[in-house]
């Protein structure tokens, strides 16, 4: 009773994601009272008033629901009400329990009471589901209409009489009769999937607590409910902006075909004229279901499978012949299963598309997974967002652009400019040194880089800002704000955000709005917005035009003029990390507005690093990946979160646990300035869901809470030793480490049981730990302590990137940070131009005290951190060579011990600056040089752009 009690205080953004389980706590806390009273549990004593407040504290979120629905919510008072103690509880137990295992979406069991004998036909229960291919996928459609409560019983048994054999899916519906109430069942029902609004209904609800209202201020401060009279369209919005997903259906007495054509309701899927039509709506209702379910291209890969194919290709592997004939590799067969080979061709005929040229099912699907992620358009990739990286670099890039990145971004985009041969403005994230990370990229830095360039005049070159969103250890930018500063210093610079790793934020209410996609639809509608450019102007008349030399811009909020605005966003995700797509599932998300300009260069690009045999299993998936997520991502992704926050709870409150574990809050992975509203904690005592709502909307930085660092250095582990013990006595893998963390990830396929796990095996550890301790006295106590200090107090000082070498800068005098990155990498190709030093050789200290400069002929790449903390042409300093001389990780790529750094020869170096004085005393191109042509007017040592 104390944990129902507990939760009507006032409400936290743990409390929102848990409300949905709450109900279920609710259902199993009756269950225990009703047993209870019926004197089936012994040494528990409960009171009628206690069984009658707990189904009164679930009666709101039960009106928003279909099942267990007012038929069996009705049953369990009576019960309640003749004092049939027993029969309550078995009533609330098969209640309950078909709520937890989600039952009564695949079985006509939990509808029926305990004494229903048989069942009782269409205006109780819905028709048997069906299993296998038979089964018909459940959910639910809210009606919200302005009748009268007394009339809701027998609409919806108007609605269950439409249901014909035929149906592909069936669906139950919930009536409801305000606005709140309808934006409740859209936070709250997970089964839904169309809403019906029958123009007319009233704003307030009569049955939201101060708890339900909590949560739904943030979605209605906005809105002046009492100036408007239908409320239709409104309704619409609020829906879309929680789950866009969602079908809406407007059924209104208003002049349907004026309103049709108005942007009103362009969200509206279908409209109809008052209620003449039912059945129409119902098959409309059925329509939008099998919109999202379709899935074109996995749905034709299924039927090409079944049939009787003879292959005379180059794939042996296909129809598996091969491999169920065999006399050595049966057991692949056994293991992968006949369909696996069945869906194996190399055709892109008979129904199966190209992905390098879609015109097809393929094309289908792209465009459906763009609809679910927000963009205008989207591609598939099959070899990762590795790839879906340099393609979009490629696309984008010509030779000499200038691009402002982040150095510690994914290998990939470093990789990817050098084949672009567009020069990388490395711009440092703010550093976490207590964790040996990086956090991301802030905004002053960028408008610090942009500034310079445009003070240099540069700006022309500067094509493109590249951010990581989230990064690794989950710092989610402020990426509305980021746009908005950027684009106000330049109009149409281009952004890719890189979100591997968040692709499922899309369908998550919460974090939707720090998606690239979903700061481009706030900031398409900013920038037509009235109100927006009377905020410009103000804003011109203080600031006018931008001044580079003006220190002061770095720290006002700069706005960009709307009429100069371009919009041109680019998002790539590997489906395959945060959603149900196999290994190497990427997409590529765009909203260019200038897209026509580079779609030539765009599917150059999508050639050169396609494979010209796909895997078509990965492009199935991407399509089924899609489908779960329009239908059912909104419930994976918030029992994800809910699981995140509940393991962060656990670990950091847990007496044992907490001594040498902890879950790293939002406070300890953002520094305060970054965190504007202050917001510390998920759950932190007096914080509530509206502080979390308005860090989401103001703060620098979010944190995502399904991206936990766990620190493990205080139980004397670094990250490495503690993810092998976790993989080796545990059978835990996780994913990345730190010096003293590692990082774990809860997806939409981590369950309680998998929290339970993990908890168990930190107590187990921790327990562990106390154990060696008391048995080796000081000696032991005394060895811990250093290890813990060596591992959380002795961190190395990150390096930051130094410079690059003047041999690959256009001006040694310029203020800007970008280099020719590709004529360094390439000079490395030729051995003579390059020489070894061993990292604890003498020689090294010597150069950087007196020189000549050591300059890194590769990039070099330590797991962990897994930045470069090198890259082709960087000049190295003392604080890359201390941070390499401490670090203490096997692998590094990009350097061999025993050979020592890889360097570029100072009498290479010296000669391609000779030959580019040359060049340009003659002011004329260098030729068979790698060098570009705008690499020509360089000018002696002593860079501003130098730390
Ligand atoms: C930020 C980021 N971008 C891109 C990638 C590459 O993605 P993929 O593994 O899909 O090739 C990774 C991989 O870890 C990453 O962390």
């Amino acid at each position: 009773m104390a944990e129902v009690a507990q939760r009507s205080e006032p409400k936290k953004l743990s409390d929102f994601f848990s409300l949905a389980d709450a109900r279920v706590d609710r259902w199993r806390s009756l269950l225990r009272v009703t047993r209870s009273l019926a004197g089936d549990i012994k040494g528990f004593d409960a009171s009628p008033q206690q069984a009658a407040a707990l189904l009164a504290e679930l009666a709101p979120l039960e009106e928003l629901c279909a099942y267990p629905g007012p038929r069996l919510v009705a049953l369990v008072h009576e019960r309640m009400k003749n004092g049939d103690w027993a029969g309550c509880a078995r009533l609330v137990q098969r209640i309950s329990v078909a709520l937890l295992d989600n039952s009564y979406r695949d079985s006509v069991e939990p509808w029926r009471s305990d004494d229903d004998a048989e069942p009782r036909g269409v205006d109780i229960l819905p028709p048997t589901l069906g299993r296998g291919s038979a089964r018909k996928p459940y959910f639910e459609v809210l009606v919200v209409v302005p009748a009268p409560r007394s009339s809701w019983q027998e609409l919806s048994t108007a609605w269950r009489r439409l249901r014909r054999d035929e149906d592909a899916y069936l669906y139950e519906v919930v009536v409801t009769g305000t606005l709140e109430d309808a934006v409740l069942a859209t936070l709250f029902n997970y089964n839904l999937q169309a809403i019906v609004i029958y123009d007319g209904f009233g704003a307030h609800s009569s049955n939201a607590d101060q708890v339900l209202r909590d949560i739904l201020e943030p979605y209605m401060s906005k809105v002046d409910l009492e100036s408007r009279a239908d409320l239709g369209t409104t309704l619409e919005r609020m829906v879309h902006r929680i789950r866009p997903e969602l079908d809406v259906f407007l059924l209104t007495d208003r002049d349907v075909g004026k309103l049709a054509g108005t942007d009103e309701a362009a969200g509206i899927r279908r409209m109809f004229y008052g209620v003449e039509e039912l059945l129409e709506v119902h098959l409309a209702i059925l329509d939008g279901i099998d919109d999202r379910y379709h899935t074109p291209y996995f749905d034709t890969l299924k039927k090409y499978a079944q049939r009787p194919i003879g292959t005379y290709h180059a794939l042996p592997i296909a129809r598996g012949k091969s491999i169920f004939k065999s006399n050595w590799i049966r057991d692949m067969g056994e293991f992968y299963g006949t369909n696996l080979f069945l869906a194996e061709s190399s055709a892109t005929t008979g129904g199966l598309d190209s992905l390098l040229e879609p015109t097809g099912n393929i094309k289908v699907a792209q465009d459906k997974a763009a609809r679910a992620l927000g963009g205008d358009r989207c591609f598939f990739v099959t070899n990762g967002t590795s790839t879906a990286n340099k393609i979009v670099h490629q696309a984008l890039l010509t030779p000499g652009d200038i691009v402002l990145i982040d150095r510690d971004c994914h290998k990939s985009h470093h990789y990817g400019l050098v084949l672009a041969g567009a020069q990388p403005y490395y711009i440092d994230a703010f550093p976490l040194p207590q964790y040996s990370m990086y956090g991301s990229l802030a905004i002053k830095p960028i408008k610090q880089a942009l500034l310079r360039l445009k003070a240099e005049d540069k700006l022309d070159k500067a094509k493109l800002l590249v951010l990581t969103n989230c990064t690794f250890d989950g710092h989610v930018a402020n990426v509305k704000q980021t746009m908005l500063e950027c684009l106000a210093i330049k109009p149409d610079l281009i952004f890719l955000w890189d979100e591997a790793w968040f692709g499922f934020a899309r369908f998550s209410p919460f974090l939707r709005r720090r998606t690239a996609m979903g700061a481009v639809a706030e900031l398409r509608e900013m920038m037509a917005d009235p109100a927006y450019r009377q905020r410009y102007a103000q804003f011109k008349a203080e600031v006018g035009d931008i001044d580079p030399e003006d220190p002061t811009l770095l720290d006002r909020n700069l706005l960009p003029d709307p009429d100069k605005v371009r919009l041109r966003v680019y998002e790539t995700d590997s489906v395959h990390k945060s959603m149900s797509a196999l290994r190497q599932g990427s997409i590529i998300v765009v909203a260019d507005q200038e897209f026509h300009r580079i779609e030539a260069p765009f599917k150059e690009a999508f050639f050169t690093h396609t494979s010209t045999s796909p895997n078509l299993q990965i492009i199935a998936t991407l399509d089924l990946a899609r489908r779960q997520m329009e239908l059912e991502g909104y419930e994976l992704v918030n029992r994800a979160i809910q699981l995140a926050i509940e393991l962060r709870r656990e670990i950091n409150n847990h007496p044992l646990i907490s001594k040498y574990f902890r879950a790293a809050t939002p406070a300890e992975m953002i520094p305060g300035e970054y965190r504007q509203t202050r917001y510390a904690d998920y759950g932190a005592p007096g914080t509530t869901f509206k502080d979390a709502i308005k860090a989401l909307d103001e703060d620098e930085f979010f944190l995502d809470p399904t991206r936990i660092t766990l620190l493990c250095g205080r139980a004397g582990y670094d990250g490495s030793q503690f993810k092998a013990l976790l993989a080796s006595d545990y059978d835990i893998q996780i994913n990345k480490t730190s010096r003293n963390s590692v990082l774990v990830q809860i997806n939409i396929n981590n369950t309680r049981s998998d929290l339970a796990h993990l908890v168990k095996v930190l107590a187990d550890i921790s327990r562990g730990i106390e154990r060696r301790l008391a048995e080796g006295g000081d000696a032991e106590r005394q060895a811990l302590s250093a290890r813990v200090k060596n591992l959380v107090e002795d961190v190395p000082d990150l390096p930051d990137f130094s410079w690059f070498h003047d041999a690959f800068r256009d001006s040694a005098e310029s203020a800007t940070a970008e280099g020719h990155i590709r004529d360094a990498y390439y000079m490395a190709y030729d051995a003579d131009s390059c020489e070894f030093l061993k990292l604890a050789s003498p020689e090294i200290d010597r150069r950087l005290d007196s020189g000549p400069e050591m300059v890194s002929a590769n990039f070099v790449i330590p797991y962990p951190p897994g930045f470069p903390i090198m890259v082709p042409g960087q000049v190295i300093n003392r604080e890359t060579i201390t941070f390499m001389r401490k670090l203490d990780v096997k692998e590094i790529h990009g350097f061999v011990a025993s050979l020592g750094l890889k360097l570029l020869k100072p009498e290479a170096l010296a000669r391609l600056q000779e030959g580019a004085a040359k060049a340009e005393a003659e002011r004329k191109v260098p030729v068979a040089s790698h060098k570009a042509a705008s690499h020509s007017h360089k000018v002696p040592a002593g860079s501003h752009a130098r730390k």
